[in-house]
């Protein structure tokens, strides 16, 4: 694991603590996590948030999960293949436990007032508050070109995300600390400008894990991009071939040394998360086996975690629709929280004359109703 810094160990330590709140109050808490659909989601998902997000929904934590497809855009290789990608991912929540029954599902595309906070909130930052956010600027460095306006932009956009909903919990990785900053001074600065009486927006929690750094197979951040993760959809000879093609080094007997063999140590940290075990302790046991007998434990052990969850998603995949109804449902309940956040948010903003109108003038399917005068409410 990487030296953190103060900041991030103080994140840490908030995380132990709201570990146990949520275990003694669950019903307090709602969550908001999301991914960017760029690609089939993979074990380093699986073991550093799905399996989290899995618990957190079945102690009874209101859990609404974003797939971002907004964000998408700012990616280097945006996807060109996105419905496909994102059934594909909504699939791969499913195969893993998120219960649509409880949690919902939903895209940012479909959810218009959740990305129209977007434009209060730009108010709220400086330009130079959004040139200082680390992961953005890595981000911007990792594209090799211009950083567009919605590049910049996104740790804004980000604070939709989490605030129309008002929740007030974000599992995450370490890289999304930076945002989830500026997810809270916004919450704070709108609270201060413009809800004092009282307060509209939580400032939400991280919660980090520790399993959220985990590496891919060449050592590099696990990635949907670069390719160097287990794909839970992927079947178990690939598996095995992706870990076969695994770098290790020349050194017969099996060590954990982070530092001096890191190759070595990514896998046994894989093997640790897969089976719940020390990647010292494993790397004992290993001992002279080598790294032959490593990729070994570490296929059948991959292989065994997800192959209950391959078998929900092959069946999943099957069921015509039934991914487009989850979705369906999970945008109509993230649609209605949202709406309900903008119109308060237009109230505190003075923004209250003509712009509830649910209907409208000239909208030939309401016949009945077109006659009345624009602006002319029932509410
Ligand atoms: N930025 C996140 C990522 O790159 C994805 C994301 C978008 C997200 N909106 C979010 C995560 C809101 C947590 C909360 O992985």
């Amino acid at each position: 694991m990487p030296e953190l810094t103060p900041s991030q160990q103080a994140a840490l330590k908030r995380s132990t603590t709201l570990q146990h709140q949520i275990l003694q109050d669950p019903g307090t808490f709602r969550v908001l996590t999301g991914d960017r659909p760029t690609g089939p989601l993979h074990i380093g998902h699986y073991l550093g948030t799905l399996a989290n997000r899995v618990r957190l929904q079945n102690l009874g934590v209101e859990v609404l999960v974003l797939i971002a497809d907004y964000q998408v855009m700012t990616d280097r290789q945006a996807g060109r293949q996105l419905p496909a990608t994102v059934r594909g991912v909504v699939a791969d929540y499913l195969a893993a436990g998120i219960d649509p029954g409880r949690s919902a599902i939903f895209t940012h595309s479909a959810v218009p007032s959740l990305n129209e906070l977007m434009l209060p909130f730009l108010s709220l930052v400086s330009d130079a508050e959004l040139h200082r956010n680390p992961t953005v600027k890595a981000e911007i460095e990792a594209s090799g070109k211009p950083p567009t306006g919605l590049m910049l932009t996104y740790p804004v956009h980000q604070a939709a995300d989490i605030l129309f909903c008002q929740a007030n919990l974000v599992p995450v990785g370490l890289d999304q600390l930076p945002h989830l900053e500026t997810t809270r001074l916004i919450a704070r600065r709108f609270n201060e400008r413009y809800a004092v009486e009282s307060p509209l927006f939580p400032e939400p929690d991280a919660l980090l894990t520790a399993s959220s750094m985990l590496a891919g197979l060449d050592g590099k951040k696990m990635s949907k991009t670069s390719g160097n993760g287990i794909a839970l959809q992927a079947t178990e000879d690939h598996t095995a071939a992706l870990i076969r093609r695994a770098p290790t080094d020349s050194e017969r007997r099996i060590t954990y040394d982070a530092t001096g063999r890191p190759a070595v140590a990514n896998l046994l940290d894989l093997l640790a998360a897969t089976t719940s075990d020390n990647p010292r302790h494993l790397a004992d046991e290993i001992g002279n086996a080598g790294a032959g007998q490593l990729k070994h434990l570490l296929t059948e052990a991959v292989n065994e975690l997800l192959r209950p969850l391959r078998q929900r998603r092959a069946d999943i995949v099957e069921a015509t629709d039934y991914i487009d109804t989850v979705l369906d449902a999970g945008n109509a309940r993230a649609r209605d929280l949202a709406d309900n956040t903008l119109t308060k948010v237009h109230d505190l903003l003075g923004m209250t004359y003509a712009n509830r109108r649910t209907d409208s003038l000239f909208s030939p399917t309401r016949g009945a109703d077109s006659s009345r005068p624009a602006g002319a409410r029932s509410s």
